[in-house]
């Protein structure tokens, strides 16, 4: 079997709190391979942000072990990460805001500026390096934050709602590209929602937190067509795409109950 790209065995956080210990995670076990796209859901609070945070490195857990690419953690290696908000430096332009994460990255500064090119090429912002980040749109910001979670090209990319804070049109096209980030079957992606029909549109797999602390309620593969060609709006209106939401829905509505 090829390597895992995470390998969480046994794993629990309970944050320190002036009233005692709060579990917010676990005890769960989860492995994720290349080429899957595993879409989290569940419950505000239950644990969501704080599984990724261990996935990254960001927090140690209070218990079990978690393997990233076979090695514990480290932060900022390893992993891309994209927030809800795009979190970009006001005071460089979109190219150089891209340009930092590749420095950061170690990519020799001679060959920065080819790469920049390819990267807002990749998320769809071919000519926009020159502008300032408040001369362009929330979904452009967005894809800006993507680039740069992709400019270290790292074998995992972890998402937390990236796109909540979105229009809906803005929202349904930034799926259409981010769900062929897994295709080439050497990446894999974990990504936060509270939307069912996002989770279904995007997700080879989906795990359902129950409520805090977040253990596994559901953990589903989800057959729909992936690759090249495909109509998102075929795949969005089909009897398969249906079935799969009421399954996800019902689940996230027990958890919550
Ligand atoms: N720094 C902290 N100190 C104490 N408790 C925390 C801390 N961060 C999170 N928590 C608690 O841990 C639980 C899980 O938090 P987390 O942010 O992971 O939830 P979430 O599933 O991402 O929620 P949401 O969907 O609202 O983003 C919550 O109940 C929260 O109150
Ligand atoms: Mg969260």
């Amino acid at each position: 079997m090829a390597e895992a790209l995470v390998e969480l065995v046994g794993v629990e956080h309970s944050y320190k709190s002036k009233g005692g210990p709060v579990p917010a995670l676990g005890p769960l076990d989860l492995r994720v391979d290349p080429g899957e796209f595993v879409v989290v859901v569940g419950p505000s609070g239950s644990g969501k942000s704080t599984f990724l945070r261990v996935v990254s490195g960001f927090e140690h857990p209070s218990g079990g072990a978690v393997r990233l690419l076979g090695r514990t953690p480290v932060p900022g290696r390893d992993v891309g990460v994209v927030f809800q908000q795009p979190r970009l430096f006001p005071w460089q332009s979109v190219g150089a805001n891209i340009g930092t994460s590749l420095r950061w990255a170690g990519v020799p500064r001679a060959d920065r500026p080819q790469r920049i090119v390819e990267l807002l090429e990749q998320v769809g912002l071919g000519a926009l390096g020159p502008r300032r980040t408040w001369e362009i749109s929330g979904g452009q910001q967005q894809r800006v934050a993507i680039a740069r979670a992709l400019a270290a090209q790292p074998r995992l990319l972890l998402m937390d709602e990236p796109f909540a804070a979105l229009d809906a049109m803005t929202r349904e096209r930034l799926q259409e590209d981010v769900r062929t980030l897994t295709d080439d079957g050497t990446r894999g992606v974990v990504f936060v929602t509270h939307s069912v029909d996002e989770a279904v549109f995007l997700a080879s797999r989906i795990v359902v937190l129950t409520d805090r602390p977040g253990r596994i309620a559901l953990d589903l593969p989800v057959p729909l067509p992936r690759g090249a060609g495909l109509s998102a709006d075929e795949l969005r209106g089909s009897a398969q795409y249906a079935a799969l939401r009421g399954e996800v829905a019902s689940a996230v509505r027990a958890v919550a109950a």
